[in-house]
């Protein structure tokens, strides 16, 4: 049978950002509760939830002081059950975030670990003796600085790959170990479907905290292999697929595997026993024309073992909104992106705002919330244009400004919108399993074209450049096109493409 997150979509929800139901002017799982009949009209099987657990938000949830509960401006655990039934009911599964790279500061393990040389935790964390004043070797956190922290109570130094208010768990030490497996377990138990995990490449350091070499490509930068991508990670998957597959039905796990090469990213999926699904950052990161995507997903394609999915995105709470990143602003383009999307072969995972062709926002600097400034990919759904944009109470002050653009409810009853184009495609995946289960295959096209397809009978196009293209040899109808007047065309010699058109094809 094939699993429910090969034939469905995931959407990925930013809690804080998608409505509030109590007037604070941050978005609550009661309000995901109240937009799943939304969900369900979209037409979508999953949704993905970025971090609901007890967070001080150094990192905006990325910084864990709790694992087994819920952060209390979002809702509690009651509420997250409402939430996983009531999902159930409309046949939509629900898939927390789970960060286990590194914990808050303010996690209770950490207060023990950094109080004393001999505390019950101290070895859960990743500690060290200097070089003289200095610290134990080179690594650059992520954000910037120093990998590691000076802790004058018990003197040594502390790592940390991302702040210093996130230090990194030593997944060396077997307790650390043990305690995940328990959450993973008090969640799935819950009825949770899965996670996505946090820096799923990332947990494991260098036993010897060796010194990163330079990175060949830019000089002014190391080469994480040693703070990161250590290749024990793996076992950690295998440990954590076993406790998945003793749910019924498994439970999945999908990393941020944020690994460049497809090849690398790839090996996260083991021989079919760690993830079942890896997130493709070269895909993501890949410029917008058609041979650098057809490129992408070729080397993906092949990439991935037999008996592996692959995951597409084009946006998600770190990077630019794909309508600004990748289009320009450009709705023509846009729809392109999202027929693609839509039309691979693997798990579409769609960004709240996605579906409206939402671009990225710019947030003035006084209302800015993020360190790393990523705030405009995470202002709230634009549901409605009304005051407080149906997203929190009229007269509120959200938690990072409305912005501007599209809305739901234009959007929605508007047959030529970006929104009923995601509908109308999510809905065809679900009508024709070839479009859910076909293998993929490019096809000849010309240069600006990347052309594709799934199966003997479907053919799928998109045309990125600024001229007419022809794609020669298909013939057929037109199930839908990003220009939606095409919808039910006959195609004979040939599908004929205006610039940044997109349109899948029956072939006959
Ligand atoms: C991941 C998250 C990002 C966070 C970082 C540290 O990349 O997606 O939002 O800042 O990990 O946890
Ligand atoms: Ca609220």
């Amino acid at each position: 049978m094939t699993p429910w997150w090969q034939s469905g979509a995931i959407y990925q929800i930013y809690p804080r950002s998608f409505l509030d139901t109590n007037g604070d002017g941050v978005g609550d799982l009661a309000g995901i509760v109240n937009r799943l009949d939304y969900l369900e009209w979209l037409g979508v099987d999953g949704i993905w939830l970025n971090p609901v657990m007890p967070s001080p938000n150094a990192d905006w949830g990325y910084d864990v002081s709790d694992y087994c509960d819920v952060h209390r401006e979002l809702g509690d655990l009651d509420i997250l059950d409402q939430l996983v039934t009531e999902a159930g009911r409309r046949g939509i599964r629900i898939l927390l975030d789970i960060v286990p790279n590194h914990t808050s500061d303010q996690h209770d393990w950490f207060h023990d670990s950094r109080s004393s040389r001999s505390a019950e935790h101290r070895d859960w964390y990743v500690w060290a003796d200097g070089r003289g004043d200095d610290p134990p070797n080179n690594w650059r956190s992520v954000f910037g600085g120093p990998t590691w922290t000076f802790d004058e109570e018990t003197g040594q130094w502390y790592m940390h790959n991302f702040l210093p208010e996130q230090p990194d768990l030593n997944w060396w030490n077997p307790g650390v170990r043990d305690a995940f497996d328990d959450i993973l377990r008090f969640w799935f138990d819950r009825g949770i479907a899965g996670f996505r995990i946090d820096v799923a490449h990332g947990l494991v350091h260098d036993r010897e905290l060796r010194d990163e070499p330079p990175d060949p490509e830019h000089p002014d930068r190391l080469q994480p292999i040693y703070s990161m991508n250590r290749p024990e990670v793996h076992d950690v998957y295998r440990r954590w697929r076993k406790i998945c597959e003793q749910y019924e039905p498994a439970c999945v796990l999908v990393g941020e595997t944020h690994v460049l090469d497809p090849v690398v990213m790839a090996s996260y999926y083991g021989q079919g026993d760690e993830l079942q699904l890896a997130f493709n950052f070269a895909f993501v990161y890949a410029p917008f024309d058609a041979a650098s995507l057809r490129d992408v997903v070729e080397r993906t394609e092949a990439a991935i073992p037999e008996g592996g999915w692959p995951v597409w995105t084009l946006s998600n709470h770190d990077v630019i909104r794909f309508p600004t990143r990748w289009c320009d602003g450009d709705e023509a383009k846009a729809r392109c992106a999202l027929l693609a999307l839509l039309l691979l072969r693997g798990t579409p995972f769609l960004y709240y705002g996605d579906e409206l062709g939402l671009e990225q926002q710019n947030v003035p600097e006084e209302a800015q919330r993020d360190m790393a400034g990523r705030d405009g990919a995470r202002t709230p759904m634009r549901w409605s244009n009304e005051p407080g944009l149906g997203f929190t109470e009229p007269g509120v002050e959200p938690w990072l400004p409305f912005g501007s653009g599209p809305n739901v409810a234009a959007e929605r009853g508007e047959p030529g919108s970006s929104l009923s184009l995601c509908r109308g495609l999510l809905a065809l995946r679900r009508e024709h399993a070839d479009l859910r289960r076909g293998p993929y295959a490019s096809l000849q096209s010309p240069e600006d074209v990347w052309a594709w397809s799934r199966g003997d009978r479907y053919a799928a196009a998109v045309n990125l450049g600024e001229g007419e293209a022809v794609v020669e040899g298909l013939a057929g109808t037109i199930l839908i096109g990003t220009s939606r007047d095409r919808d039910g065309e006959q195609v004979r010699a040939g599908l004929r493409l205006g610039a940044r058109e997109g349109a899948l094809l029956e072939l006959s």
